[in-house]
């Protein structure tokens, strides 16, 4: 049995990775600061509650990766076999106005965690990017394209960070893996991103703003967490790695396919693009799948109809 640490391992995929370790019967040690920044705590406790059986619950540590010192003490107790570090300020678009924030936790946070990392010798380290680091000019995005080109501080903090991960590495020699997600969504989703906006609107009749000509790589949650255990059986040496389902979808593809599973039309106006909103997200993922066997296997339309189905049950908690 292993013994695995999550930093943001309450969020909407650390949650639902630790599910899947669990289940395969490994040691999981979460830890969290349950900020209320982007959604509600409130939300993070009622999914961890959700997603776990009593009995068979992760460790819960509550703290800051900011705090130097209480790092210090998880990793001292907890003689991880790995860390999977995705504990971060998300959001691009939040981020232009609050640059700050994520610089700090994002980028200073991480180096506190690579820190923790090499004093403990921890053998493998998974770390979470993002296909905000990328210039949409360049379709697909493959994870060896240069320069890397962020549209928003968000994605530069994601960029600096790898940067930092990728020293520590060198540094260090820890094994380690970058894995960049795209648009991750499902049941206990983000409410602040925009499928459980999309669905929170169309379920509620509410008006919906939608940017003209917008396309994401939209993946379901099962196919993340389906890459990320392949990538926890195999320890690489140095590698960034796209997990994306590898289709851009238009995002009114995305709210067509949210009103079938609902029965309900959208109230659609459009808009501007907001800055820092990227064009088009567009996963290369030919690497994941030669490395790992990596296949997402959930459609738009069947994660959409999981997505409608959870709401209905789960809906009042996504407060806006
Ligand atoms: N969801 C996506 O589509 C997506 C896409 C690309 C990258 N990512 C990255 O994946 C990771 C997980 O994203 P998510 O969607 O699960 O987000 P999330 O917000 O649900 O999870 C992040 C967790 O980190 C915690 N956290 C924030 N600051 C912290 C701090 N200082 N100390 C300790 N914990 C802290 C939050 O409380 C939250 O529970 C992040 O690194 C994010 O940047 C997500």
């Amino acid at each position: 049995m292993a013994k695995i640490l999550i930093t943001g391992g309450a969020g909407f995929i650390g949650s639902f990775v630790a599910k899947a370790l669990v289940e395969a019967g490994e040691e999981v040690v979460l830890l969290d600061n349950f900020d209320d920044f982007l959604y509600p705590a409130t939300f993070k406790q009622a999914r961890i509650e959700h997603l776990f059986k009593k009995e068979k619950r992760p460790q819960v540590v509550t703290g800051d990766i900011l705090d130097g010192k209480l790092l210090g003490d998880v990793f001292t107790d907890g003689q991880f076999n790995a860390v999977l570090h995705f504990a971060a300020l998300a959001n691009p678009g939040r981020s232009m106005t609050e640059a700050g924030p994520y610089t700090l936790v994002n980028v200073n946070g991480t180096v506190n965690v690579l820190e923790a990392v090499s004093q403990h010798e921890v053998p493998h380290l998974i770390v979470a990017g993002s296909s905000s680091v990328y210039d949409d000019t360049q379709t697909p995005f493959k994870e060896d394209s240069y320069p890397l080109r962020p549209h928003s501080p968000y994605g530069a903090s994601k960029a600096a960070m790898e940067t930092y991960v990728q020293l520590w590495h060198e540094m260090h020699g820890i094994p380690t893996t970058i894995f960049r997600f795209f648009s991750v969504y499902g049941p206990w989703g983000r409410p602040d991103m925009a499928p459980m906006i999309f669905t929170d609107s169309v379920m509620n009749e509410k008006k919906l703003e939608l940017s003209t000509d917008r396309q994401r790589d939209f993946t379901y949650i099962d196919d993340i967490v389906s890459g990320l255990m392949l990538g926890l059986e195999r320890t690489l040496e140095f590698e960034i790695i796209n997990l994306g389902r590898g289709e851009p979808h238009p995002i009114e593809d995305f709210v067509q396919s949210i009103e079938k599973a609902a029965g309900k039309k959208a109230i659609v106006t459009s808009r501007e693009a907001p800055a820092g909103e990227m064009r088009v997200t567009y996963a290369d993922i030919s690497k994941a799948k030669k490395l790992f066997g990596y296949a997402p296997k959930v459609s738009v339309d069947e994660g959409a109809a999981k997505l409608v189905d959870w709401y209905k049950q789960y809906g009042s908690l996504v407060a806006r």
